[in-house]
């Protein structure tokens, strides 16, 4: 299984990846985890991305597609893989498709993950995650185990959430005519239970 999840912001992409990645025994490829932990060791790229980040821009295309093309030489990546937040950019998806070709393989879906912008602002400011476990929780919808280490997002705050929102509209969505074009876009509607929102992600990849 090769997927990939897009969505704006805090649409639930992370939430969905963990559960999917469980069930197909893939890794679950994140381009904001791997930018947040260069961040966290303090490396060269690191500090250059959490400029961009906590501007709520995106990080050059040159950087992100570095990343994936490492990535995919990995072993664990052979038997399938799962993409949340790459690509994002017309240009990434083309980088995607050629690096994914010299490899001899195919993208099984491409899986939009709709939700309103009106809901997304509340989604991302009221998100915190446990900094040991990574899991991911909302202190209105999921509310974290008094034991969890919490953190919140330095581009979680309110303004740059919109900055968010708005080059998610001005680049990525231009991925949804893009995939659509190939025949792989699958629309799940983002609201409502996670656990349903895992059902329709089954039901539109056939394993429902
Ligand atoms: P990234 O980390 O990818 O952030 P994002 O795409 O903005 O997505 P989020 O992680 O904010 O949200 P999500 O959709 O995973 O939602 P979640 O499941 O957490 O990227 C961060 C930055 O890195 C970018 O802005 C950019 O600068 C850079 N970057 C990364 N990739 C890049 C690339 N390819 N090119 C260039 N730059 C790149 O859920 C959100 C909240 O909602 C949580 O609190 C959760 O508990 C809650 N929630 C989840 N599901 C539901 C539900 N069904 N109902 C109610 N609440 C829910």
């Amino acid at each position: 299984m090769r997927i990939i999840l897009v969505g704006p912001p805090a649409s639930g992409k992370g939430t969905q990846a963990k559960v999917l990645c469980e069930k197909f025994a893939i890794p679950q490829i994140s381009t904001g985890d791997m930018l947040r932990e260069a961040k966290a060791k303090g490396t060269k790229l690191g500090k250059e991305a959490a400029e961009y980040m906590s501007a709520g821009k995106l990080v050059p295309d040159s950087v992100v597609i570095g990343l994936i093309d490492e990535r995919l030489k990995q072993d664990d990546t052979k038997g399938g893989f799962l993409l949340d937040g790459f690509p994002r950019t017309v240009p990434q998806a083309d980088a995607l498709g050629k690096l994914m070709a010299d490899k001899d393989i195919a993208l099984d879906a491409v899986v939009q993950i709709d939700v309103a912008r009106e809901l997304l602002v509340e989604r991302a400011v009221l998100r915190r995650t446990d900094k040991r476990t990574g899991q991911i929780y909302h202190l209105k919808y999921n509310p974290p185990p008094p034991e969890a280490e919490l953190e919140h997002r330095a581009d979680d705050r309110e303004e740059t959430v919109n900055k968010r929102l708005d080059q998610y509209e001005s680049m990525t969505a231009a991925l949804l005519p893009y995939y659509e074009g190939k025949g792989l876009l699958r629309r799940v509607n983002g609201v409502g239970k996670p656990a349903e929102i895992t059902q329709r992600i089954l039901a539109v990849l056939g394993k429902g």
